[in-house]
């Protein structure tokens, strides 16, 4: 018997001439059948899921035209007395079965829209664990260098890394046609009005504070800096420095070795000597190249300060009065000195890093070497 289960419900037992507690059983199995039916053919079907089982629900549980409805109204009301507690019972049976799966299949839905939307969170479960970071090598050199600095009253400022030839060349005591700019090969930007660079290095900041500040002067500077170099194992197209000034009334050569020394030792350890060497900027005069005895080797002689027992620092020297000339200071009663160290020079020596790429690589093998 495969009838449409409204049509087949409409008429009396009589009518289907249905006659025994057996055939009644027969009857409700097949009902059953067909409800079962239904109810798998949405079961898996999504998000519309959710309406077709409301809609089963109402065309077979449905108060006034559902199924069971019917069944009481045309089967159980019309029953002869000895049929009735059979029909009853398999009308409560196939009633509960239903109520049951349409329970069951919206639980089954429900379920696969959390999966399909995503369970709202349950906040009482413990939070995800994710790693820390750590400070870049370059970061916890700058803020060593900047701890030692302002430990003896040095105060930290930046500065655009976008530059005027003025700031970054002609104040500095670097006319144009000067030798001292080739070896600073520039990137310039184009620009329609006036031309602009990006900063070979960080003493702009030196002309910068002086114009804004009167003396004294006690500053550092870290940043950023570029050249046109060609990337290799030991340069790259930026890299770091940290520019230093000191100017007053009553700064002399003593101050600037005693500023030196007290740097080298905190930055490589208290047994550090140093040694000035003989050099040349124009921004400062008489200028020196600052010598550190060796970290590693104490002064011996290894392989990292390839057995001389020294390593080059960076560059410094007494402010060359031509720089006072440029931003009013007068150069009789004021003097100072000034340096520029390379902060990843600095870092790769101290912590045996040997290739510039890996710091600015991003790998995270070797960052966590420096927690
Ligand atoms: N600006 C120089 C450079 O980048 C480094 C330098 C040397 C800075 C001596 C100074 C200094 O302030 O006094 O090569």
């Amino acid at each position: 018997m495969t009838t449409d289960p409204r049509e087949h419900t409409k008429q009396t037992l009589a009518q289907l001439g249905i006659k025994t507690p057996d055939a009644i059983a027969q009857e409700f199995a097949e009902l059953r059948r067909q409800f079962d039916q239904e109810n798998i053919n949405f079961i898996d079907i999504g998000v519309s899921a959710h309406d077709q089982s409301a809609a089963l629900r109402l065309y077979w549980l449905g108060r006034k035209a559902g199924i069971l409805s019917q069944i009481t109204n045309n089967w159980l009301k019309t029953a002869p007395p000895e049929l009735k507690p059979a029909v009853g019972q398999e009308l409560n049976k196939l009633k509960a079965h239903i109520e049951l799966v349409l329970e069951e299949s919206l639980n089954h839905f429900k379920e696969q829209v959390d999966l399909q939307l995503g369970v709202p969170e349950d906040l009482s479960l413990p939070g995800i664990e994710r790693a820390f970071g750590t400070r870049h090598l370059i970061r916890q050199t700058f803020e060593e260098l900047q701890r030692i600095f302002t430990a003896i009253g040095f105060s930290v400022v930046e500065g655009p890394e976008i530059e005027t030839p003025y700031y970054n060349f002609e104040a500095l005591n670097i006319p144009e046609h000067h030798p001292a700019r080739d070896n600073m090969d520039t990137f310039y930007i184009e620009g329609a009005r006036s031309s602009y660079l990006l900063r070979t290095h960080t003493s702009p900041m030196q002309i910068r504070t002086m114009e804004k500040e009167k003396p004294p002067v006690r500053i550092v500077v870290p940043g950023k800096v570029y050249r046109r170099d060609n990337p290799d194992a030991t340069h790259g197209y930026m890299f770091h420095q940290i520019e230093g000034l000191a100017v007053d009334t009553d700064i002399t050569f003593c101050d600037f070795k005693g500023a030196v020394e007290y740097f080298a030792r905190e930055f490589l350890g208290p047994k550090t000597k140093t040694r000035l060497r003989p050099s040349y900027f124009p921004f400062t005069e008489p200028s020196a190249e600052v010598d550190a005895t060796c970290h590693v080797c104490g002064g011996k002689g290894c392989r990292v300060c390839k057995f001389s027992g020294w390593i080059e620092l960076f560059g410094a020297g007494m402010v060359n009065p031509a720089v006072y000339g440029f931003v009013k200071y007068d150069p009789e009663r004021l003097s100072g000195f000034a340096f520029g160290m390379g902060v990843d020079r600095l870092a790769m020596m101290k912590y045996g890093v040997t290739e510039v790429p890996l710091l600015f690589q991003n790998d995270v093998r070797f960052l966590r070497q420096f927690p």
